[in-house]
């Protein structure tokens, strides 16, 4: 028998289906037992008239919740039923997988222990509507980001991860072992993106793991993430990139309200609002003299960079002057830029560069890059860099390069946002940061170190 799925129940009644899924609680009375079983799709009643089979009251009785059940019953439309006004009759039942008793902690209690609790018993965490609808949400967001760039031309790229360079600058790097050498795992696919814009792609894009050797351990930062990089070859400046990014932004919260808005607003409060474009652009120049009217102090050592704190000021100054949710801050100064940023044309201390702020965090870096060798070479040397290394990469722009510009965004940073959620930990299947896993796990994939200890032996960054 094929199975049923819950949600496809209605159109059963007076039938006898197959269902799977999981015991969420069982109510055991004198004379019946209710089941209420859960797959992805819902919740239904199962019912069953113990003296029809005493054994099978027996064996109902002693199941744990979170059993994993193959159910057979017949259908009964029964509008007194609170759920779905339908309830399905037990006739056979096989236990897939019975669940220890008790549970590390139960996934539908009304208050749940806290997330540094849950992420050790992560796949019971996940069991939550909560986290099923957040991976569909994040699953809609990539497809419709790959239908916006299929409509526009782009060709997808998957870039090596192994390197024999750094591919963003020298901190923040993993090295390893490779063979005799020394690699580095990827910082971003920076190098790559380029050199399919050398090869004559034009439009490219990348979704694929990220790698950066950060310790600190706040709520937006992992060591490893998943990078979403696109490239655009033929640009006049970073306005083309902005220009692209704001209309692919839309598209993908259009397509995410879509399928699950509704859904969103009920599990998550959050009603979903599709982003106007253009985004407001502010110039940092300015950006920091709007701090300063605001009272907000940048700290020294930022150099014309912003901390997040000055992002979340900005945020306020946009919703308030704008009512715009987004804010792209363009024109960054060189000491806080990579050397491959092309320079501002009039002034040689600034960067053909954006940040892309949402709800008051930084969710995309973009800029148009220097193509031209020489003038690429130069900044390097300005920037303390060896060139001996990066000389591949240079040579890319010695035989025919159109302008080209691109940016990178980190996708759970945008779930974070598009859900309005406190912590990237949150919209991860499993964390791998620092302050996780790849310092402090045991063979069985559970942290043996506290998140305490490990807060201890790094700083706090906010
Ligand atoms: O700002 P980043 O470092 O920029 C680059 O990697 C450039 N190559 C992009 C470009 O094309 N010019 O990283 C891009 C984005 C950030 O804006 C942020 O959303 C995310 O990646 N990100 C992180 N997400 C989670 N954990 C981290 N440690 C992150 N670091 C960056
Ligand atoms: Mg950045």
């Amino acid at each position: 028998m094929e199975r049923t799925l819950i949600k496809d129940l209605r159109g059963k009644i007076d039938q006898t289906v197959k269902l799977q899924g999981w015991l969420q609680t069982l109510r055991d009375q004198k004379k019946m037992q209710f089941l209420i079983l859960r797959d992805p799709t819902g919740l239904v009643q199962v019912a069953h008239w113990k003296p029809n089979d005493e054994i099978l009251a027996s064996n109902i009785a002693s199941l744990g919740a979170e059993t994993a059940l193959t159910i057979i019953g017949k259908v009964i439309d029964n509008p007194v039923v609170k759920l779905n006004q339908l309830e399905v009759q037990l006739e056979s039942l096989v236990v897939e997988n019975l669940a220890e008793s008790p549970l590390p902690f139960d996934p539908f209690a009304e208050t749940l222990p806290a997330l540094d609790y849950r992420l050790d018993w992560r796949y019971m965490d996940l069991r939550r509507a909560y986290n099923y609808l957040l991976f569909q949400v994040q699953t809609t967001m990539e497809m419709a980001m790959r239908e916006y760039w299929l409509k526009h031309d782009f060709i997808e790229i998957h870039s090596p991860k192994l390197m024999g360079t750094p591919s963003e600058s020298g901190a923040e790097l993993f090295s390893l072992d490779y063979f005799e050498r020394k690699a580095y795992l990827a910082q971003s696919p920076q190098f790559y993106k380029q050199m399919a814009m050398a090869a004559g792609f034009e439009r490219i894009f990348e979704i694929g793991p990220v790698f950066r050797a950060d310790p600190s351990f706040t709520a937006r930062h992992m060591t490893e993430f998943t990078g979403v990089d696109l490239e655009i070859s033929w640009i006049d400046s970073h306005e083309d990139v902005m220009a692209f990014e704001e209309n692919w932004l839309q598209y993908v919260y259009a397509r995410v309200k879509e399928l699950h808005g509704e859904a969103i607003k009920e599990t998550f409060g959050v009603e979903l609002v599709v982003p106007q474009v253009p985004f407001p652009r502010i110039p940092m120049r300015d950006a920091v003299e709007i701090l300063k009217s605001r009272g907000y102090v940048l700290p020294a050592d930022k150099k014309g960079d912003i901390d997040p704190g000055g992002e979340r000021e900005i945020a306020s100054y946009v919703k308030e002057k704008f009512d715009h949710d987004f804010v792209f801050l363009t024109d960054w100064p060189i000491g806080v830029r990579p050397f491959y940023h092309m320079r501002l044309a009039g002034d040689e201390t600034l960067t053909r560069s954006f940040d892309l702020i949402a709800n008051g965090l930084e969710i995309t870096t973009g800029a148009q890059r220097e193509h031209r060798p020489e003038i690429l070479a130069k900044q390097a040397l300005e920037k303390g860099l060896h060139l001996e290394p990066i000389q591949y990469y240079i040579d890319f722009f010695r035989y025919g390069c159109p302008p080209h510009g691109g940016f990178g965004l980190g996708l759970s940073r945008l779930l974070m946002v598009m859900l309005n959620l406190p912590n990237i930990r949150d919209c991860l299947l499993y964390t791998s940061d620092a302050a996780d896993d790849l310092l402090c796990v045991d063979l069985g994939g559970r942290r043996i170190i506290k998140k305490k200890k490990i807060e201890q032996q790094h700083k706090f960054k906010n």
